[in-house]
């Protein structure tokens, strides 16, 4: 059998020596490209990088001031998103009738451009979004992974007896601003793979982020009407593109409330949506604590708490909740993450992606009853409306505003549970149902908490963010998945995208 046995791609090591000289070499590049020329985006489709357009400045958000300007981008017209659709319908170069040989090896070869655009890659992600380059180089191994897994994962499909394989035809990935590299191009190569051909919309947060990586695809030999990029902003690509009936299916990561737009106003879309998470990590009285405590923190912090699988509800057993020591090395933990700039190595979180609103301003602005901060909101920099410091809520009831709500930032609220049965009741009680995690070295409570626990991904002693493709295939259920989701980096999801057709064998 020639399928070749799929390996995931490792991750840098920044603590070598040569490891950190070549990410000053990144910092060098790209810390002051705003002032050295800027990054410029725009829309290309049908082969052609669109001219025209409103151009719209992209603010450097690595920067300490909000003026920092690091490049531009243009949004595409109504008519440039018909065209589009048009020209991915009509397939040019005959993507769709390529056989699954030919697009393993050209997705091979995307990936080969993904390992040596990795420096620009963490480059431009510090400068668009605020990723510290840890972050942006995982998200570049996952990106590495998709593009080597979903053509082999079709391989081993197309290979079952009796099984006949279609591509459905026009893929929409509308990607998210969080994991602006990884979540882009597992769809992108999901359906490519599939035999589809793809327009990726990209949140506008992370345009020029988006275009980099379509220029890895164009570079290996993907042409520019088998993935176009359409630039555009989420309310037109709500009237005009995703109500195409010419879109076959739609693959989008972002906010549940924008998924079920989708769905009211195209009730017969096919859509495969990855949406919010109200995540919790279960501590009981029988965890390792030194590990529980480090294992939350980085779930809960890492890239500010923007992480749809990251740990935002903390529920302690009593016997934890009401110790002090416990308390102590929580906030301790939370009070030693460095914040600040990208380009200062010491910094473990970056600056948000966008200014505080929403749900996160709420939750910083005021304590419901008997509640408290273990660790009060504040920012690194006061001049910095990007620069939000980690917070502990402590105290919070059920039912209560920040156990119910997706905050998306860098706020822990913590819960007491009288015991386990108790604990589980309190996270299946959000309705999300995306990662969740247990922190205990029994195995008695882990498997009451794997038999009663309502999440797609469930971790034990280990944390709710940074699935593994294959290892981990991530999604969740209830509001984190809306649509026919299945699990993104499992076998399963290429198939989604494909009509699937099996000899019936008469009896
Ligand atoms: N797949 C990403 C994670 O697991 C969202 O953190």
């Amino acid at each position: 059998d020639e399928v070749y046995e799929f390996k995931n791609e490792p991750d840098t090591d920044f603590a070598l020596a040569s490891n950190i000289r070549w990410a000053e070499k990144i910092r060098d590049k790209w810390k002051n490209i705003g002032a050295n020329g800027g990054y410029h985006a725009s829309s290309v489709i049908g082969g052609k990088t669109l001219e025209h357009g409103d151009a719209i400045e992209v603010i450097d958000k690595s920067q300490y001031h909000e003026n920092v300007v690091l490049g531009s981008y243009k949004k595409a017209a109504i008519q440039d998103l018909e065209d589009a659709v048009e020209i991915a319908k009509d397939d040019p170069d005959g993507w769709r009738k390529t056989s699954i040989n030919y697009r393993e090896k050209i997705l091979m070869s995307v990936a080969n451009e993904f390992k040596k655009d990795r420096a620009d890659l963490i480059g431009i992600a510090a400068a668009e979004v605020g990723k510290v380059f840890s972050e942006t180089d995982v998200e570049i191994s996952e990106a590495i992974d998709f593009l080597n897994f979903y053509p082999y994962s079709v391989q081993k499909i197309s290979k079952l007896e009796g099984v006949k394989l279609s591509a459905k035809g026009v893929g929409l990935v509308v990607s998210p601003w969080n994991f602006p590299i990884a979540i882009a191009v597992g769809g992108i190569a999901a359906a490519l793979a599939s035999g589809n051909t793809v327009i990726l919309k990209p949140a506008s947060v992370s345009v020029l982020c988006a275009h980099r990586l379509c220029e890895c695809f164009w570079r290996a030999g993907i042409s520019k009407n088998t993935l176009q990029l359409v630039i555009t902003d989420g309310e037109r690509a709500g009237e005009h593109l995703i109500p195409n009936p010419d879109i076959d299916f739609v693959i989008f990561t972002g906010g549940e409330s924008t998924a079920y737009e989708m769905l009211k106003k195209c009730p017969s879309l096919h859509l495969s949506a990855e949406t919010g998470g109200k995540n919790a990590t279960i501590v009981t009285s029988l965890a390792d604590r030194d590990q529980a405590v480090k294992n939350v923190i980085q779930s809960a912090f890492n890239n500010s708490g923007q992480k749809c699988s990251a740990t935002s509800l903390l529920i302690l057993e009593k016997e934890l909740y009401v110790d002090k020591k416990f308390r102590a090395m929580l906030l301790d933990a939370a009070e030693s993450l460095e914040v600040g700039s990208v380009w200062d190595f010491k910094n473990k979180i970056g600056t948000l992606s966008s200014k505080v609103s929403g749900n996160l301003a709420k939750s910083l602005e005021f304590l419901s009853e008997d509640e408290e901060w273990l660790l009060k909101p504040s920012y690194a920099d006061e001049n910095n409306p990007y620069l939000l410091k980690p917070s502990i809520r402590w105290g919070t009831h059920p039912g209560g505003f920040t156990h119910l709500n997706e905050l998306f930032g860098p706020v822990l609220s913590v819960m007491s549970a009288d015991d386990i049965y108790e604990a589980i009741e309190i996270v299946n009680e959000t309705g999300y149902g995306l990662t969740s995690g247990i922190e205990s070295l029994d195995e008695r409570e882990q498997k009451i908490w794997r038999e009663k626990i309502k999440a797609g991904n469930l971790y034990i002693n280990r944390m709710t963010t940074g699935a593994i493709v294959t290892r981990q295939p991530f999604g969740g259920m209830g509001k984190s998945a809306i649509g026919s989701g299945k699990k993104a980096g499992g076998f399963n999801y290429v198939a989604q995208f494909m009509d699937i057709a099996h000899d019936i064998t008469p009896l």
